[in-house]
């Protein structure tokens, strides 16, 4: 259709994007395979059972759960390498320019997998991303917040070579968010802020932690933008910061849904984050687990919200912004 066209069109950026996140059953069975990977006796048996049950998650614990299990199949550079390739294919026809990428290092560390073979597989793929599509990338490296405190330390201090060279731009804090306050993670932030003033500061808060998880971020990580943030709109002070401050979060439409944080797309604040200024990407977490691409996203809203073509190049517009690349790439994106 007409809308469609005109919202593939769009220059996309995304921000919010696991590269675990996008391991499909199609691709994670034949892994598991070619690795001998045994997965659980309660795990689904084939790619069909598997998108099922990944159509009726409780929470984000439980989708936690599927996704850890599904990092163990992950074992060689080229599985990394393959990865992120089959996503930046698919993505490469929805009009996505620019993709600033999440990983998880310690779930592939804890299983004896080192840091460089999953960067390296990692890196190499954007490096093709940029090479055969056109499409920038920045890579960030994020610290599992429901591991002991010492550990996350000890995986920043073993990237300080990757940080210093600028392989890693940047540094995020994701998976279970409540009992695991940003509080606890000030000295990994400073220490990783300190191998590299560039280095740019990112944090999952807001999806089922309060706004207090989004003001926190802010102030004691450091944080220039916030994954989710949706629950920000339950303070109208931080909003009016975070408008201000031009402080963008990086929200996931089908991601909520999925998770149940909203039961429908329609409760998500972004009336009242349009309305008072507070920028915002559209973005897909997790996208095998969750159901769709960045374009199924903007399309989900869409759907929704209406919303006039000058609304939707706002939204284009604010997150070529929002992005870390520099001013000449996002004059080439705009
Ligand atoms: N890890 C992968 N996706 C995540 C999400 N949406 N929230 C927290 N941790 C995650
Ligand atoms: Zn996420």
């Amino acid at each position: 259709s007409e809308v469609t066209a005109f919202l593939t069109e769009l220059p996309k950026c995304e921000h919010h994007l696991h590269l675990e996140g996008t391991l499909e059953p199609e691709l994670l069975f034949p892994l598991a395979a070619r690795n001998g990977v045994e997965l659980p006796d309660t795990f689904p048996k084939n790619a069909d059972e598997l998108h099922e049950t990944y159509n009726n998650f409780a929470d984000l614990q439980d989708f936690l759960n599927y996704y850890y299990i599904g990092c163990n199949v992950l074992i060689k550079e080229d599985d990394f390498f393959d990865l992120a390739w089959e996503y930046f294919k698919k993505v490469s026809s929805q009009g996505l320019k620019h993709a600033e990428v999440f990983y998880d290092p310690q779930s592939h560390t804890s299983r004896g997998i080192s840091l460089k073979v999953v960067t390296r597989g990692f890196e190499r793929a954007c490096v093709k991303a940029q090479e055969e599509f056109n499409i920038s990338t920045k890579l960030i490296m994020c610290l599992l917040r429901h591991l002991p405190v010492e550990e996350c330390l000890e995986i920043v201090a073993s990237a300080k070579p990757l940080i210093e060279s600028g392989v890693i731009n940047g540094l995020g804090l994701d998976s279970a968010e409540r009992p695991f306050p940003p509080e606890l993670f000030v000295e990994c932030y400073e220490l990783a802020k300190s191998y590299n003033d560039a280095l740019q500061l990112t944090a999952h808060a807001g999806e089922e932690g309060g706004p207090d998880f989004v003001t926190n971020s802010l102030d004691l990580l450091g944080a220039t933008r916030i994954d989710h943030g949706v629950r920000s709109v339950e303070d109208p002070e931080l909003i009016k910061r975070l408008a201000d401050q031009k402080i963008m979060l990086t929200v996931c439409p089908l991601s909520n849904v999925k998770l149940q944080v909203v039961k429908d797309v329609s409760e998500l604040p972004l009336q009242e984050f349009l309305d008072n200024n507070v920028p915002f990407s559209i973005n897909s977490d997790d996208p095998a687990y969750f159901g769709g691409y960045i374009l199924q996203n903007y399309l989900e809203l869409y759907s929704r919200f209406g919303w006039s073509k000058a609304v939707w190049e706002k939204i284009a517009k604010q997150s070529i912004e929002g992005s870390w690349c520099d001013a000449k790439r996002k004059e080439e994106l705009l």
